[in-house]
Protein backbone atom coordinates (compact mmCIF):
# COMPACT_ATOMS: atom_id res chain seq x y z
CA UNK A 1 0.00 0.00 0.00
CA UNK A 2 3.03 2.26 0.10
CA UNK A 3 1.91 4.03 -3.25
CA UNK A 4 -1.47 5.20 -1.40
CA UNK A 5 -1.44 8.63 -0.61
CA UNK A 6 -4.44 9.89 0.96
CA UNK A 7 -5.41 7.77 3.91
CA UNK A 8 -9.44 7.62 3.38
CA UNK A 9 -11.47 8.17 -0.02
CA UNK A 10 -13.95 10.80 0.35
CA UNK A 11 -18.02 9.59 -1.46
CA UNK A 12 -17.53 10.85 -4.79
CA UNK A 13 -14.19 11.95 -4.40
CA UNK A 14 -15.43 15.49 -3.55
CA UNK A 15 -13.10 18.23 -2.83
CA UNK A 16 -10.29 15.82 -4.71
CA UNK A 17 -8.43 17.49 -7.27
CA UNK A 18 -7.70 14.84 -10.38
CA UNK A 19 -5.70 16.69 -12.82
CA UNK A 20 -4.49 20.32 -13.81
CA UNK A 21 -5.84 21.37 -16.81
CA UNK A 22 -6.00 25.25 -18.39
CA UNK A 23 -9.46 25.07 -20.13
CA UNK A 24 -11.84 26.01 -17.52
CA UNK A 25 -11.80 28.15 -13.99
CA UNK A 26 -14.73 27.71 -11.62
CA UNK A 27 -14.91 29.39 -8.16
CA UNK A 28 -17.44 27.84 -6.43
CA UNK A 29 -17.70 30.30 -3.38
CA UNK A 30 -18.41 33.17 -5.67
CA UNK A 31 -19.91 31.59 -8.55
CA UNK A 32 -17.44 32.08 -11.07
CA UNK A 33 -17.41 30.27 -14.49
CA UNK A 34 -14.57 30.86 -17.06
CA UNK A 35 -13.53 28.98 -20.10
CA UNK A 36 -9.81 29.92 -20.15
CA UNK A 37 -10.05 32.53 -18.26
CA UNK A 38 -12.39 34.34 -19.84
CA UNK A 39 -15.88 34.53 -17.84
CA UNK A 40 -18.90 33.38 -18.76
CA UNK A 41 -20.92 35.88 -18.54
CA UNK A 42 -18.68 37.81 -21.08
CA UNK A 43 -18.85 34.93 -23.40
CA UNK A 44 -22.68 34.49 -23.15
CA UNK A 45 -23.32 38.43 -23.51
CA UNK A 46 -20.89 38.58 -26.92
CA UNK A 47 -19.88 35.62 -28.05
CA UNK A 48 -20.82 32.95 -30.55
CA UNK A 49 -21.06 28.49 -29.93
CA UNK A 50 -17.85 28.64 -33.06
CA UNK A 51 -16.15 31.30 -31.29
CA UNK A 52 -15.98 29.10 -27.66
CA UNK A 53 -15.49 25.98 -29.62
CA UNK A 54 -12.23 27.59 -30.45
CA UNK A 55 -11.36 28.85 -27.55
CA UNK A 56 -12.07 26.00 -25.78
CA UNK A 57 -9.89 23.62 -28.20
CA UNK A 58 -6.95 26.29 -28.64
CA UNK A 59 -6.63 28.09 -25.68
CA UNK A 60 -7.38 31.66 -27.15
CA UNK A 61 -9.88 33.49 -28.70
CA UNK A 62 -9.69 33.41 -32.86
CA UNK A 63 -9.07 36.26 -34.94
CA UNK A 64 -11.76 36.77 -37.59
CA UNK A 65 -10.18 34.98 -40.26
CA UNK A 66 -10.19 31.59 -37.67
CA UNK A 67 -13.17 32.51 -36.71
CA UNK A 68 -14.38 32.23 -40.32
CA UNK A 69 -12.33 28.73 -40.66
CA UNK A 70 -13.51 27.38 -37.48
CA UNK A 71 -17.57 27.92 -38.82
CA UNK A 72 -16.68 26.50 -42.15
CA UNK A 73 -14.63 23.58 -40.87
CA UNK A 74 -17.90 22.80 -38.40
CA UNK A 75 -19.93 23.38 -41.48
CA UNK A 76 -18.66 21.34 -44.14
CA UNK A 77 -18.19 18.66 -41.59
CA UNK A 78 -22.26 18.47 -41.62
CA UNK A 79 -22.29 15.03 -43.06
CA UNK A 80 -23.29 11.44 -42.21
CA UNK A 81 -22.37 8.37 -43.73
CA UNK A 82 -25.50 6.63 -45.16
CA UNK A 83 -24.47 4.09 -43.10
CA UNK A 84 -25.48 5.74 -39.89
CA UNK A 85 -28.86 7.03 -41.35
CA UNK A 86 -29.71 3.31 -41.69
CA UNK A 87 -28.55 2.70 -38.25
CA UNK A 88 -30.51 5.75 -36.57
CA UNK A 89 -34.04 4.11 -39.37
CA UNK A 90 -33.19 0.55 -37.83
CA UNK A 91 -33.51 1.90 -34.45
CA UNK A 92 -36.55 0.46 -32.78
CA UNK A 93 -38.58 3.08 -31.79
CA UNK A 94 -38.91 3.09 -28.14
CA UNK A 95 -35.31 3.83 -27.82
CA UNK A 96 -34.35 6.84 -26.35
CA UNK A 97 -32.27 9.75 -28.22
CA UNK A 98 -29.69 9.89 -25.65
CA UNK A 99 -28.93 5.79 -26.12
CA UNK A 100 -29.37 6.14 -29.88
CA UNK A 101 -26.53 9.05 -29.33
CA UNK A 102 -24.37 6.90 -27.38
CA UNK A 103 -24.66 3.98 -29.91
CA UNK A 104 -24.39 6.13 -33.34
CA UNK A 105 -21.68 8.19 -32.11
CA UNK A 106 -19.86 4.38 -31.40
CA UNK A 107 -20.48 3.66 -34.88
CA UNK A 108 -19.42 6.95 -36.34
CA UNK A 109 -15.80 6.14 -35.30
CA UNK A 110 -16.67 2.73 -38.08
CA UNK A 111 -16.72 5.51 -40.99
CA UNK A 112 -13.21 8.03 -39.17
CA UNK A 113 -10.22 7.71 -41.40
CA UNK A 114 -9.15 9.39 -38.28
CA UNK A 115 -9.76 6.69 -35.93
CA UNK A 116 -6.64 5.56 -34.58
CA UNK A 117 -5.23 8.64 -35.07
CA UNK A 118 -4.00 10.31 -31.11
CA UNK A 119 -2.28 13.09 -32.72
CA UNK A 120 -2.88 16.29 -32.27
CA UNK A 121 -4.15 17.76 -35.10
CA UNK A 122 -6.16 14.44 -36.03
CA UNK A 123 -7.98 14.90 -32.53
CA UNK A 124 -8.52 18.58 -33.17
CA UNK A 125 -10.21 17.14 -36.54
CA UNK A 126 -12.27 14.68 -34.80
CA UNK A 127 -13.60 17.27 -32.16
CA UNK A 128 -14.30 19.52 -34.97
CA UNK A 129 -16.48 16.39 -36.72
CA UNK A 130 -18.35 15.01 -34.01
CA UNK A 131 -19.67 18.57 -33.15
CA UNK A 132 -20.88 18.85 -36.05
CA UNK A 133 -22.01 14.84 -36.24
CA UNK A 134 -23.67 14.98 -33.18
CA UNK A 135 -26.05 17.65 -33.33
CA UNK A 136 -26.85 16.37 -36.79
CA UNK A 137 -27.50 13.07 -35.29
CA UNK A 138 -29.99 14.33 -32.95
CA UNK A 139 -31.53 16.41 -35.19
CA UNK A 140 -31.64 13.41 -37.89
CA UNK A 141 -33.19 10.45 -35.59
CA UNK A 142 -35.84 13.04 -34.08
CA UNK A 143 -37.10 14.00 -37.46
CA UNK A 144 -36.77 9.92 -38.42
CA UNK A 145 -38.60 8.60 -35.30
CA UNK A 146 -41.62 11.32 -36.26
CA UNK A 147 -41.51 9.62 -39.41
CA UNK A 148 -41.09 13.02 -41.18
CA UNK A 149 -38.72 13.74 -44.07
CA UNK A 150 -34.81 14.33 -42.75
CA UNK A 151 -33.77 17.82 -43.32
CA UNK A 152 -30.86 18.73 -45.41
CA UNK A 153 -27.91 21.02 -43.50
CA UNK A 154 -27.74 24.59 -44.60
CA UNK A 155 -23.52 25.33 -44.37
CA UNK A 156 -24.24 28.75 -44.69
CA UNK A 157 -26.08 28.90 -41.03
CA UNK A 158 -24.70 28.76 -37.61
CA UNK A 159 -24.26 25.29 -35.75
CA UNK A 160 -27.26 26.47 -33.61
CA UNK A 161 -29.65 27.66 -36.33
CA UNK A 162 -28.66 24.87 -38.45
CA UNK A 163 -29.37 22.22 -35.71
CA UNK A 164 -32.97 23.72 -35.21
CA UNK A 165 -33.25 23.97 -39.21
CA UNK A 166 -32.56 20.11 -39.47
CA UNK A 167 -34.94 19.80 -36.01
CA UNK A 168 -37.86 21.49 -36.84
CA UNK A 169 -37.84 21.72 -40.85
CA UNK A 170 -38.20 26.15 -40.94
CA UNK A 171 -34.87 28.02 -40.49
CA UNK A 172 -35.30 29.63 -36.59
CA UNK A 173 -36.34 33.34 -35.51
CA UNK A 174 -32.96 35.14 -34.88
CA UNK A 175 -34.05 34.91 -31.29
CA UNK A 176 -35.02 31.11 -31.13
CA UNK A 177 -31.12 31.08 -32.78
CA UNK A 178 -29.50 33.18 -30.35
CA UNK A 179 -31.01 31.71 -27.20
CA UNK A 180 -30.01 28.30 -28.48
CA UNK A 181 -26.54 29.49 -29.38
CA UNK A 182 -26.42 31.25 -25.27
CA UNK A 183 -27.61 27.72 -24.38
CA UNK A 184 -25.01 25.72 -26.07
CA UNK A 185 -22.36 28.51 -24.89
CA UNK A 186 -23.36 27.57 -21.25
CA UNK A 187 -23.04 24.14 -21.84
CA UNK A 188 -19.83 23.87 -23.34
CA UNK A 189 -17.52 22.96 -20.63
CA UNK A 190 -17.74 21.99 -16.97
CA UNK A 191 -14.37 21.46 -15.55
CA UNK A 192 -14.31 17.80 -14.14
CA UNK A 193 -17.93 17.13 -14.22
CA UNK A 194 -18.42 13.14 -14.17
CA UNK A 195 -18.76 13.12 -18.38
CA UNK A 196 -15.19 15.20 -18.63
CA UNK A 197 -13.66 12.91 -16.11
CA UNK A 198 -14.91 9.91 -17.99
CA UNK A 199 -13.60 10.92 -21.27
CA UNK A 200 -10.73 11.61 -20.11
CA UNK A 201 -10.32 8.36 -17.77
CA UNK A 202 -10.90 6.55 -21.32
CA UNK A 203 -8.75 8.68 -23.38
CA UNK A 204 -5.93 8.45 -20.95
CA UNK A 205 -5.62 4.52 -21.77
CA UNK A 206 -4.71 5.66 -25.46
CA UNK A 207 -8.33 4.56 -26.32
CA UNK A 208 -9.58 6.75 -29.01
CA UNK A 209 -11.36 10.11 -29.10
CA UNK A 210 -15.15 7.84 -30.32
CA UNK A 211 -14.73 5.92 -27.42
CA UNK A 212 -13.66 9.13 -24.82
CA UNK A 213 -17.33 10.51 -26.03
CA UNK A 214 -19.13 7.52 -25.78
CA UNK A 215 -18.15 7.16 -22.11
CA UNK A 216 -18.96 10.24 -21.67
CA UNK A 217 -22.88 10.47 -23.10
CA UNK A 218 -22.82 7.47 -21.31
CA UNK A 219 -22.07 9.35 -18.05
CA UNK A 220 -24.05 12.32 -18.69
CA UNK A 221 -27.28 10.66 -19.06
CA UNK A 222 -27.69 9.72 -15.87
CA UNK A 223 -30.17 12.16 -13.64
CA UNK A 224 -27.80 13.20 -11.33
CA UNK A 225 -26.18 14.96 -14.02
CA UNK A 226 -27.25 15.96 -17.59
CA UNK A 227 -30.31 14.32 -16.94
CA UNK A 228 -31.51 16.35 -14.65
CA UNK A 229 -32.95 18.76 -17.47
CA UNK A 230 -35.57 15.81 -18.15
CA UNK A 231 -36.41 15.67 -14.54
CA UNK A 232 -37.31 19.26 -14.36
CA UNK A 233 -39.27 19.16 -16.90
CA UNK A 234 -41.51 15.88 -15.73
CA UNK A 235 -42.31 17.59 -12.86
CA UNK A 236 -43.27 20.68 -14.27
CA UNK A 237 -45.74 19.55 -16.95
CA UNK A 238 -46.95 17.33 -13.92
CA UNK A 239 -47.80 20.57 -12.32
CA UNK A 240 -49.14 21.81 -15.22
CA UNK A 241 -51.71 19.04 -16.04
CA UNK A 242 -53.17 18.52 -12.80
CA UNK A 243 -53.05 22.16 -11.94
CA UNK A 244 -51.08 21.43 -8.94
CA UNK A 245 -49.53 24.35 -7.02
CA UNK A 246 -45.90 24.19 -7.60
CA UNK A 247 -44.61 24.60 -3.96
CA UNK A 248 -46.74 21.94 -2.64
CA UNK A 249 -45.76 19.99 -5.43
CA UNK A 250 -42.23 20.11 -4.62
CA UNK A 251 -42.80 20.17 -0.56
CA UNK A 252 -44.78 16.53 -1.74
CA UNK A 253 -41.15 16.02 -3.51
CA UNK A 254 -39.17 16.71 -0.22
CA UNK A 255 -41.68 14.84 2.15
CA UNK A 256 -40.66 11.79 0.26
CA UNK A 257 -36.97 12.55 0.39
CA UNK A 258 -36.70 13.25 -3.41
CA UNK A 259 -34.29 15.48 -4.56
CA UNK A 260 -35.62 18.12 -6.81
CA UNK A 261 -33.62 17.58 -9.98
CA UNK A 262 -31.94 21.02 -11.10
CA UNK A 263 -30.83 22.08 -7.17
CA UNK A 264 -27.75 22.05 -5.25
CA UNK A 265 -24.59 21.06 -6.60
CA UNK A 266 -21.21 19.79 -5.65
CA UNK A 267 -18.72 22.48 -6.86
CA UNK A 268 -20.91 26.24 -6.41
CA UNK A 269 -22.20 27.30 -2.90
CA UNK A 270 -23.71 30.17 -4.41
CA UNK A 271 -25.81 30.89 -7.60
CA UNK A 272 -24.71 28.96 -10.69
CA UNK A 273 -23.87 31.70 -13.14
CA UNK A 274 -25.37 29.59 -15.46
CA UNK A 275 -28.82 29.51 -14.37
CA UNK A 276 -28.63 33.37 -14.31
CA UNK A 277 -28.33 33.59 -17.54
CA UNK A 278 -30.95 30.48 -18.58
CA UNK A 279 -33.27 31.89 -15.93
CA UNK A 280 -33.88 35.24 -18.34
CA UNK A 281 -33.75 33.21 -21.04
CA UNK A 282 -37.13 31.45 -19.47
CA UNK A 283 -38.53 34.07 -18.65
CA UNK A 284 -37.73 36.30 -21.58
CA UNK A 285 -38.19 33.50 -24.13
CA UNK A 286 -41.81 32.43 -22.31
CA UNK A 287 -43.19 36.61 -22.45
CA UNK A 288 -42.68 36.84 -25.94
CA UNK A 289 -44.39 33.29 -26.77
CA UNK A 290 -47.42 33.77 -24.54
CA UNK A 291 -45.75 30.51 -22.96
CA UNK A 292 -44.90 32.36 -19.19
CA UNK A 293 -46.11 29.54 -17.20
CA UNK A 294 -43.34 27.88 -17.49
CA UNK A 295 -40.96 30.63 -15.91
CA UNK A 296 -43.48 31.29 -13.35
CA UNK A 297 -44.18 27.83 -12.00
CA UNK A 298 -40.25 27.53 -11.78
CA UNK A 299 -39.74 30.64 -10.12
CA UNK A 300 -42.18 30.28 -7.35
CA UNK A 301 -40.42 26.72 -7.22
CA UNK A 302 -36.72 27.71 -7.08
CA UNK A 303 -37.92 30.66 -4.23
CA UNK A 304 -39.27 28.18 -2.07
CA UNK A 305 -36.20 25.60 -2.45
CA UNK A 306 -33.96 28.35 -1.80
CA UNK A 307 -35.71 29.56 1.09
CA UNK A 308 -36.57 26.08 2.65
CA UNK A 309 -33.12 23.70 1.56
CA UNK A 310 -30.54 26.51 0.91
CA UNK A 311 -30.35 24.96 -2.38
CA UNK A 312 -29.78 26.58 -5.37
CA UNK A 313 -31.24 26.34 -9.50
CA UNK A 314 -28.07 25.04 -11.40
CA UNK A 315 -27.65 24.95 -15.03
CA UNK A 316 -30.78 22.57 -15.47
CA UNK A 317 -33.30 24.02 -13.77
CA UNK A 318 -34.42 26.75 -16.33
CA UNK A 319 -32.73 25.04 -19.26
CA UNK A 320 -35.82 22.50 -19.29
CA UNK A 321 -38.34 25.78 -19.30
CA UNK A 322 -36.33 27.34 -22.00
CA UNK A 323 -35.52 24.51 -24.18
CA UNK A 324 -39.60 23.56 -24.24
CA UNK A 325 -40.32 26.85 -25.22
CA UNK A 326 -37.47 26.83 -28.14
CA UNK A 327 -39.85 23.67 -29.39
CA UNK A 328 -37.68 20.89 -28.02
CA UNK A 329 -39.07 17.63 -27.14
CA UNK A 330 -38.30 16.83 -23.77
CA UNK A 331 -36.34 13.40 -24.09
CA UNK A 332 -33.74 15.58 -26.61
CA UNK A 333 -32.94 17.76 -23.72
CA UNK A 334 -29.79 15.85 -22.62
CA UNK A 335 -29.17 15.32 -26.18
CA UNK A 336 -28.70 18.95 -26.55
CA UNK A 337 -27.02 19.18 -23.91
CA UNK A 338 -24.19 16.80 -25.63
CA UNK A 339 -24.75 18.55 -28.91
CA UNK A 340 -22.91 21.52 -26.30
CA UNK A 341 -20.64 19.57 -24.22
CA UNK A 342 -18.96 18.06 -26.79
CA UNK A 343 -16.57 20.88 -27.21
CA UNK A 344 -15.79 20.77 -23.76
CA UNK A 345 -15.31 16.77 -23.83
CA UNK A 346 -13.05 16.91 -26.72
CA UNK A 347 -10.76 19.90 -25.57
CA UNK A 348 -10.56 17.73 -22.23
CA UNK A 349 -9.65 14.71 -24.43
CA UNK A 350 -6.81 16.75 -26.77
CA UNK A 351 -5.42 18.44 -23.51
CA UNK A 352 -5.18 14.93 -22.00
CA UNK A 353 -3.10 13.37 -24.79
CA UNK A 354 -0.96 16.17 -25.29
CA UNK A 355 0.51 14.83 -21.75
CA UNK A 356 -0.91 12.26 -21.09
CA UNK A 357 -0.55 9.71 -17.92
CA UNK A 358 -2.78 6.95 -17.71
CA UNK A 359 -5.34 7.65 -14.89
CA UNK A 360 -5.44 4.83 -12.35
CA UNK A 361 -6.53 6.09 -8.80
CA UNK A 362 -6.51 3.41 -5.82
CA UNK A 363 -9.80 2.06 -3.56
CA UNK A 364 -9.91 2.53 0.30
CA UNK A 365 -9.85 -1.16 0.99
CA UNK A 366 -13.07 -1.88 3.27
CA UNK A 367 -13.41 -5.17 2.68
CA UNK A 368 -12.44 -8.63 4.96
CA UNK A 369 -9.30 -8.40 6.76
CA UNK A 370 -6.44 -10.35 4.31
CA UNK A 371 -5.63 -12.92 4.39
CA UNK A 372 -9.28 -14.87 4.70
CA UNK A 373 -8.85 -18.39 4.28
CA UNK A 374 -9.63 -20.70 1.56
CA UNK A 375 -12.64 -23.22 2.37
CA UNK A 376 -13.30 -25.55 0.47
CA UNK A 377 -16.52 -26.02 -1.46
CA UNK A 378 -18.17 -29.01 0.57
CA UNK A 379 -17.15 -27.11 4.17
CA UNK A 380 -18.85 -23.54 2.94
C1 LIG B 1 -25.96 17.86 -8.06
C2 LIG B 1 -25.92 16.85 -6.93
C3 LIG B 1 -25.81 15.45 -7.54
C4 LIG B 1 -24.69 17.14 -6.05
O1 LIG B 1 -24.61 16.11 -5.18
P1 LIG B 1 -23.62 16.02 -3.93
O2 LIG B 1 -22.56 17.04 -3.98
O3 LIG B 1 -23.22 14.61 -3.85
O4 LIG B 1 -24.55 16.42 -2.73
P2 LIG B 1 -25.50 15.44 -1.94
O5 LIG B 1 -26.38 14.68 -2.86
O6 LIG B 1 -24.65 14.64 -0.99
O7 LIG B 1 -26.37 16.49 -1.15
C5 LIG B 1 -25.98 17.13 0.08
C6 LIG B 1 -27.26 17.38 0.90
O8 LIG B 1 -28.12 18.27 0.16
C7 LIG B 1 -29.33 17.61 -0.17
N1 LIG B 1 -29.64 17.91 -1.57
C8 LIG B 1 -28.74 18.10 -2.56
N2 LIG B 1 -29.37 18.33 -3.71
C9 LIG B 1 -30.68 18.29 -3.43
C10 LIG B 1 -31.82 18.45 -4.22
N3 LIG B 1 -31.73 18.69 -5.52
N4 LIG B 1 -33.03 18.34 -3.63
C11 LIG B 1 -33.12 18.09 -2.30
N5 LIG B 1 -32.07 17.93 -1.51
C12 LIG B 1 -30.86 18.02 -2.07
C13 LIG B 1 -29.06 16.13 -0.03
O9 LIG B 1 -30.23 15.40 0.24
C14 LIG B 1 -28.08 16.12 1.11
O10 LIG B 1 -28.79 16.30 2.32
P3 LIG B 1 -28.37 15.51 3.64
O11 LIG B 1 -26.97 15.97 3.93
O12 LIG B 1 -29.39 15.93 4.62
O13 LIG B 1 -28.43 14.06 3.28
C15 LIG B 1 -27.19 16.98 -6.04
O14 LIG B 1 -27.34 18.29 -5.59
C16 LIG B 1 -28.42 16.51 -6.79
O15 LIG B 1 -28.71 15.30 -6.80
N6 LIG B 1 -29.16 17.44 -7.44
C17 LIG B 1 -30.31 17.06 -8.22
C18 LIG B 1 -29.86 16.54 -9.58
C19 LIG B 1 -29.31 17.66 -10.45
O16 LIG B 1 -29.90 18.71 -10.57
N7 LIG B 1 -28.20 17.37 -11.13
C20 LIG B 1 -27.59 18.30 -12.05
C21 LIG B 1 -26.32 18.89 -11.49
S1 LIG B 1 -25.72 20.19 -12.52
Amino acid sequence: MSSVTTAHAPKGLEGIVATTSGICYIDGDQGVLAYRGIDIHELADHSTFEETCYLLWSGRLPTRNELKETRDRLAEERKLDPAIINLLRSVPRHVVPMDVLRTAVSALSFYDAEEKNNDHESNVHKAIRLTSQIAMIVAVYDRIRKGKPIVEPDRSLSHAANFLLMLNGTKPTPTAERALDIALILHADHELNASTFAARVTAATLSDMHSAIVSAIGCLKGPLHGGANEAVFHILESINSSGSDPVEYVKGMLAQKKKIPGFGHRVYHTEDPRATHLRKMSQDLGDSNGQGKWFEMSHAIEQFVKADKKLNANVDFYSASTYHILGIDVDLFTPVFAVSRVSGWTAHVIEQLDDNRLIRPRADYIGPAYPQPWTPLEKR
